[in-house]
């Protein structure tokens, strides 16, 4: 049974050089470990969703004026060494509704939750125009939000006296909670529902002639300037729109990562919970070869060890079976390799921290450590080598410091169960 137990997921933002930026996921299961990565591995910003956007505001050096008012960001951006913190779900809410040609001044809204998106959607409306209600199952936190903004709230159950009356409805509520009774909407009503997939309120709008609009525009233009504070590139807003399709995932997953972040044993962990076979590169290798990779590399040098390694990870990736392979820490080296594990595969980077990877092998079988004197040195400085061609390559990132084999895979398994899902 597929099932999800990690709370949330942060796309990370890394500068490769002046216009290059990888993207990626990083599965994180505080906003405290997100943020510990974040100074790890150096990244330059993280679009944050929930329900950590509270808790990311409270750990930023600097809040914009909005985060100060909803205690709550999506953004948060290196900036001249300082984490700061902005919320450009205002933009996703006020975004959606221009693109829908709904204007919000002198609207009558009601906001359905108070949670981040709930306070970012009445702070948007409020600012825009609008005359907001907030309503809340607590009713202590519509009244406290409505009083930082100098709107009004109600509690859940009393919004059959003012939905009929709104001029648009906003529901930030979970999916299963479904409090708007179709009686109350008529044609005039704008509903425009957070969520992007499987909203109940959609069938309930169109089938009341209501304008709908759902959770992806908002997405999209939170996304947008979030891209542009974390780059400070201009977004292609037509080619995220497009990204955001539904889109065929790879059939195979590859782990990636440096040597001792847990690739070879994780792998069968992750292949059993997932019913595939587990592939290990380095393994696959000696076999094939008929011989040890200290003594590849000893005696015919890396370049030949790499060639043989591209063959075998090509042979996996062309296989027909979805297969979950694992790769030796340096296959990302290869940018050909590269490509083809992103193009064939659900690129996974496992990380830990340069010493503590070290800590878990044996280095004289690992021969481009042992060669040196200071194999910890080495290893901090190879990391940091390659740490853009990881990030480059990979879709996800899940840190392994501090966790057994079976928690990363359950990680990581669970990410890939919500995409799979949604
Ligand atoms: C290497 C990593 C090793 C192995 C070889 C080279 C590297 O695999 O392929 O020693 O360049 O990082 P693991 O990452 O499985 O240790």
């Amino acid at each position: 049974m597929l099932h999800s137990k990690t709370p949330d997921l942060f796309a990370a933002a890394y500068p490769l050089h002046a216009d290059e930026f990888a993207c990626f996921r990083l599965a994180a299961q505080s906003a405290e470990e997100a943020v510990w990565l974040f100074g790890e591995l150096g990244l330059s910003g993280m679009n944050i969703t929930a329900p950590f956007k509270s808790d990311m505001a409270k750990l930023s050096d600097v809040r914009a004026p909005e985060v100060q008012t909803l205690n709550a960001c999506n953004t948060l951006a290196l900036e001249n060494g300082k984490k700061c913190s902005y919320n450009t779900d205002i933009f996703g809410v006020l975004g959606s509704l221009e693109k829908a040609g709904t204007p919000v001044a002198g609207k009558r809204c009601l906001v359905l939750g108070a949670g981040g998106a709930g306070s970012a959607a009445a702070y948007a409306l409020h600012a825009a125009g609008g005359v907001v209600t907030v309503a809340n199952r607590t009713t202590d936190k519509a009244r406290r939000l409505a009083e930082s903004l100098g709107c009004s709230y109600a509690a859940l159950n009393e919004i059959a006296g003012i939905a009929p009356q709104a001029d648009i409805i906003v529901s930030t509520l979970y999916q299963h909670v479904d409090v708007v009774d179709e009686a109350w909407l008529k044609p005039q009503h704008v509903v425009f529902d957070a969520i992007y997939h499987g909203s109940r309120l959609r069938e309930k709008a169109q089938r009341a002639g209501c304008k709908f609009i759902d959770g992806a525009g908002w997405l999209l233009h939170q996304g947008a300037p979030a891209y542009r504070k974390l780059t400070g590139v201009e977004p292609d807003v037509e080619g995220m729109e497009k990204a955001m399709l539904p889109q065929k995932l790879p059939a195979h997953i590859s782990l990636i990562g440096f040597m001792g972040a847990g690739k070879s044993a994780v792998a069968p962990v992750l292949a059993s919970m997932l019913r595939m076979p587990a592939i290990d590169a380095d393994a696959a290798l000696e076999k094939k070869c008929g011989a040890s990779i200290p003594q590849l590399i000893g005696e015919k040098g890396e370049a030949y060890f790499r060639e043989q390694e591209r063959v075998v990870l090509e042979e996996a990736l062309q296989s027909a079976t979805p297969t979950v392979i694992s790769c030796g820490g340096g296959a990302v080296t290869q940018p050909q390799l590269g490509r083809l594990l992103k193009e064939n595969s659900i690129v996974i980077w496992i990380y830990a921290p340069p010493a503590c990877c070290l800590s878990r092998i044996d280095v004289s079988t690992r021969p481009l450590l042992a060669q040196h004197a200071n194999p910890q040195q080495a290893a901090a400085e190879l990391f940091e080598k390659r740490k853009f061609l990881y990030a480059k390559t990979a879709w996800m990132l899940v840190n392994s410091h501090c966790r057994s084999e079976a928690q990363v895979s359950q990680l990581i398994y669970d990410e890939i169960s919500k995409v799979l899902h949604s």
